[in-house]
């Protein structure tokens, strides 16, 4: 059976790597993906190499994602990096809401909401992570904290901005674990998120790309993407070597 989206695999390097490790670990994993035909395939850098590392994969098919953009475009706002730098840099998507950065920086739902807005003004798709902590997960408050998430995030978005967005669900027991959500519990999840869309726009949530995200790894990507709802994966510890994540890549889309 065709798949109803096209797959999308995002390796999050998160706060690793030189220039020089980044330069080689995304030319790897261009060559390894440069066969594959029906799947997109992203790597998101530290910002010192976005730049970089975008003009190494500028003839494709890797594209470069930031983890982070500024809500505003440009100003006295020290030490930010605003969604137009990075589409100056070579980015073409934006991961926005990690839950590292909720949990370690006061990020909240009103300004993933703002950056989200600022990225996809500037042509940045973002890639908006939500995700329950397993304290939420246990007391049953999983879908009513993934959908407090997302409505923050979506808030004011219009149609075709919902068009241009990709959303991850990364439960945050399940990232740097070794412990991913199983199948169900991903489908249960990303199920929600599409109808929470649907209901704002049927035709928006059939073709949007829902990622699992959390423990990923070559030998359970497969039964992950055997999900109706699960389109990819973002992608942490198993991104840092080019070889794991080609395998997963060429494992997920070959569902
Ligand atoms: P791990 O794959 O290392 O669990 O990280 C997941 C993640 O946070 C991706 O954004």
């Amino acid at each position: 059976m065709a798949r109803a989206r096209r797959p999308f695999f995002c390796g999050n390097w998160k706060l690793n790597g030189s220039i020089a490790e980044s330069l080689a670990l995304a030319t790897e994993v261009r060559n390894g993906v440069a066969s594959l035909r029906d799947v997109d395939v992203a790597v998101a850098p530290s910002f010192t190499a976005l730049h970089a590392v975008a003009k190494r994969l500028e003839d494709g098919p890797v594209t470069v994602a930031a983890q982070d953009c500024f809500w505003e475009d440009k100003g006295a706002f020290t030490g930010e990096v605003s969604a137009p730098q990075l589409l100056d840099a070579g980015c073409k998507q934006v991961i926005l809401g990690h839950s590292e950065r909720r949990q370690l920086l006061g990020e909240l739902d009103a300004a993933v909401n703002l950056k989200a807005r600022a990225a996809l003004r500037a042509g940045l798709a973002p890639i908006i992570c939500v995700g329950e902590t397993l304290a939420e997960r246990d007391a049953g408050e999983t879908l009513g904290r993934i959908q407090a998430q997302l409505d923050g995030a979506l808030a004011d978005m219009t149609d075709a901005e919902l068009a241009r967005i990709v959303i991850a669900y990364e439960p945050v027991w399940a990232i740097g674990t070794g412990r991913n959500a199983t199948p169900a519990q991903a489908e249960e999840v990303h199920r929600f998120i599409r109808t929470r869309v649907a209901a704002r726009s049927a035709a928006q949530a059939g073709q949007l790309r829902i990622l699992y995200g959390g423990s990923v790894k070559p030998d359970n990507i497969r039964a992950l993407m055997a999900e109706e709802n699960v389109d990819g994966g973002l992608v942490g510890g198993a991104s840092l070597s080019a070889d794991s994540f080609v395998r997963l890549v060429k494992e997920g889309s070959s569902v």
